[in-house]
């Protein structure tokens, strides 16, 4: 998670709980061992990282956003959880593993991130982590995009993620000494719950596009956005989110 956006924790856990079951898949890829140390990258509020801990491995939680690592100790007061941005963190080979699931792509200064990563491992020590990737919601980022510059003319605000290619983040995860031994990019489509699925997941996640519009106009903006994304996202009566992810297992050389 990044420290540029600001997070609605109750509405993240009551309505997108989705992030942390599809991690699950992730957390197998990782594969924790009893007793390995392992820090959880944009950990949220936590959920993943008690998933890891109760696979026996001594995890700390890591999250640049306060509200999220507020929420963390609360959900699980018996975990280490830090307030840190990935791109600052200080630790020296103490890692057993690095996880990340869905925060990558929130963090922009990915080559910080990845040395920082690199930095935090021991030797052999090993990157398992999946964000969305080249693509991701290409979809609802088109729709918005397209609604904003309507509304905000051409000063829309900026994108605020980086959905990276197998190739593009390959070469940046080498650059830092960490060799990559296993990358797949690949479709998933997510459902999103109930009937305002979208409009939810907007406004969790993309609200900065509208809320410089006075109250009205971003209600409206949202509705036209909403409406754009109806006949390619909505299908059988339920709301999906175009979800591309990237997962990737790299080991520090
Ligand atoms: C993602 O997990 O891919 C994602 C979540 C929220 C906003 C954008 C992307």
């Amino acid at each position: 998670m990044s420290a540029a956006n600001s997070w609605n924790p109750e509405l993240y856990e009551a309505r997108h709980s989705f992030v942390w079951q599809l991690g699950e898949g992730a957390i197998d890829l990782l594969d924790p061992k009893r007793g390995e140390k392992i820090l959880d990258l944009g950990c949220g509020p936590g959920q993943l990282t008690q998933k890891i801990a109760e696979r026996g491995a001594d995890v700390t939680g890591l999250d640049a956003s306060p509200e999220m690592i507020g929420q963390a100790r609360q959900n699980y007061p018996k975990l280490r959880f830090v307030l840190e941005d990935a791109a600052r963190m200080q630790f020296d080979g103490e890692f057993d593993a690095v996880f990340s699931n869905a925060a990558l792509h929130w963090m922009l200064d990915a080559l910080a991130v990845a040395r920082a990563v690199a930095r935090a491992l021991r030797h052999n020590g090993r990157l398992v982590a999946e964000l969305g990737g080249r693509g991701n919601i290409a979809q609802i980022e088109h729709a918005i995009a397209t609604v904003a510059a309507r509304y905000h003319g051409v000063a829309a605000p900026k994108n605020r993620t980086f959905y990276p290619s197998v190739g593009e983040y390959a070469s940046l995860l080498e650059s830092c000494g960490l060799e990559v031994r296993m990358a797949q990019l690949f479709d998933r489509p997510t459902l999103l719950q109930g009937s305002e699925g979208m409009k939810n997941w907007i406004r969790q996640f993309k609200w900065y596009y509208y809320d410089s519009l006075a109250g009205e106009r971003a209600d409206e903006a949202l509705r036209e956005t909403v409406d754009l994304l109806r006949p390619s996202l909505f299908r059988d009566g339920e709301w999906y989110a175009d979800y591309r992810r990237l997962r990737i297992v790299a080991v520090k050389v």
